[in-house]
């Protein structure tokens, strides 16, 4: 974990939220290349679900949330953590992390009884604070997803099995953040809300299992290093009829990296209106105001259902750790010396590709390296920077550290004939190229 700290600060992924006044437990803040891993994650995320089904929608909604859909979700009763206190130096902990019941600050076992912790941020909503005009910061993205299945059915003419799909941001009080961006208080999900006619879930709960390991792998996560776990009855989220884990080993050990539940007709069935008028199965929340029917015409049978959902429900920081910790190499060379690459999946790759001049003041093979920049960026892959610092080889350690797939030089070989010389970051070889194919030479790398 600490090479991968090191690597993130060092590289500019990853800082500590206002570091400058000593840092925020739980907040970190995606730097230059962070924010481009980060975008390309979540866009191998979207085009998965929403461009290759077309029976998957988008939604971005938002993240402040009306306080009535928390309490018809459940989250305002149950959503909590158990914390204790140490009497000895006074910190607080999850006591179900706990190991030997120990305070892991100083070791005690002077430990107050555990009590429930809600888990969700309250802020201020309207000028006025007079505690009634709140709102909650959203927990998960699931709930905005159930609140707009009407919106979404009715104009996309749906029919199920049917998802809506949601990338963004939720916020938890966590008691203990840790692990670097494993835990942290402010996070984004990438959630999946699959709806099926009630009696079909269950196939419907393994075939997404499946999807989402291959997915996965497709990300450069190694199937060795997941585990599933089905978790037992007596852990379950109050929603929840059976939910599997995709568990990863993390640096810090093997921890959950996505949950993929069976949520039945909870969500969609506390939340309508007229639920005695349908057949809904789970132990909902009753006495909504909710002024809308959530339910679907079976098309098969023309009933109206609540329809159970599948979730998929993966945090995009979590995997961004599994993918840098998978791709981080320490390599030893021939020559005695070691190098630091990250291998990442080229369509994951902060920059696709840097075009290195060989001489810095040289305007010829600047103007060169620059045209061929350009034509590159063109493409649309993502980023391709000119690097001009006048120092391959430190070009090379840069970019092998930061995961770029291909360093293209522009030496004086290159002003006569016309040819690049191209450089693997995987391997090291080196071919020459004529720069008219580098278009092609790179659509081929990053798209496989
Ligand atoms: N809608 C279902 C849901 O929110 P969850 O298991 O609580 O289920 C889903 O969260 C995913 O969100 C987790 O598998 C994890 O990847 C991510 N996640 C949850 N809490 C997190 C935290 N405090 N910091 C970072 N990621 C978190």
């Amino acid at each position: 974990m600490d090479d991968l700290v090191s690597l993130c600060k060092r590289r500019g992924f990853i800082f500590q939220s206002g570091e400058i006044y000593g840092g925020m437990q739980g907040m970190y803040d995606f730097g230059p290349l962070g924010v481009e891993l980060k975008n390309n994650l979540k866009q191998a995320w979207w085009s998965s679900m929403i461009y290759e089904n077309d029976n998957i929608e988008g939604l971005d909604a938002s993240i402040l949330s009306n306080p009535t859909v928390l309490k018809y979700s459940g989250h305002e009763d149950t959503f909590s953590d158990p914390m204790v206190d140490c009497r000895e130096c006074k910190s607080r902990w999850r006591s179900d992390l706990l190991e030997d019941d120990k305070c892991p600050g100083c070791g005690s076992k002077d430990l107050t009884e555990p009590r429930p912790f809600n888990l969700m941020f309250k802020t201020n909503v309207g000028p006025i604070d007079d505690g009634d005009s709140f709102a909650y910061l959203r927990p998960e993205t699931a709930q905005q997803i159930f609140t707009n299945f009407k919106n979404v059915v009715d104009s996309s003419s749906k029919t199920l099995p049917f998802g809506i799909a949601q990338i963004g941001k939720a916020f938890r009080n966590e008691i203990t953040p840790r692990n670097f961006i494993f835990r942290v208080r402010e996070f984004e999900q990438m959630e999946l809300e699959f709806f099926v006619i009630p009696g079909t879930d269950e196939e419907w709960h393994k075939k997404w299992v499946e999807i989402r390991l291959s997915w996965w792998e497709q990300q450069g996560v190694c199937s060795e290093n997941i585990e599933l776990y089905d978790v037992p009855k007596d852990e379950l989220a109050h929603y929840s009829k059976g939910t599997i884990d995709v568990m990863y080993k993390f640096p810090h050990g093997l921890e959950e990296l996505e949950g993929i539940a069976n949520r039945t007709d909870f969500d969609l069935g506390s939340h309508t209106k007229n639920q005695e008028e349908l057949n809904i199965s789970a132990n909902v929340m009753d006495n909504n105001s909710s002024n809308t029917r959530l339910a679907i015409q079976d098309q098969e049978t023309n009933k109206w259902v609540v329809p159970f959902v599948i979730e998929p429900s993966a945090g995009v920081e979590r995997g961004i750790l599994a993918i840098m910790n998978e791709a981080y190499n320490l390599e030893q060379l021939d020559n005695g010396k070691e190098r630091i690459v990250l291998k990442l999946k080229p369509h994951l790759s902060p920059i696709k590709a840097a075009v290195i001049p060989l001489k810095k003041n040289n305007e010829d093979l600047v103007n060169l390296a620059k045209n061929v920049k350009n034509s590159l960026q063109k493409l649309n892959l993502g980023r391709i920077i000119l690097e001009n610092t006048g120092n391959i080889g430190k070009g090379y350690r840069r970019h092998d550290e930061i995961g770029t797939p291909l360093c293209i030089t522009i030496d004086f070989d290159s002003l006569e004939n016309q040819t690049a010389t191209v450089r693997d970051r995987d391997t090291m070889l080196q071919e020459t190229i004529a720069i008219e194919n580098l278009q092609d030479y790179l659509i081929k790398k990053i798209n496989g």
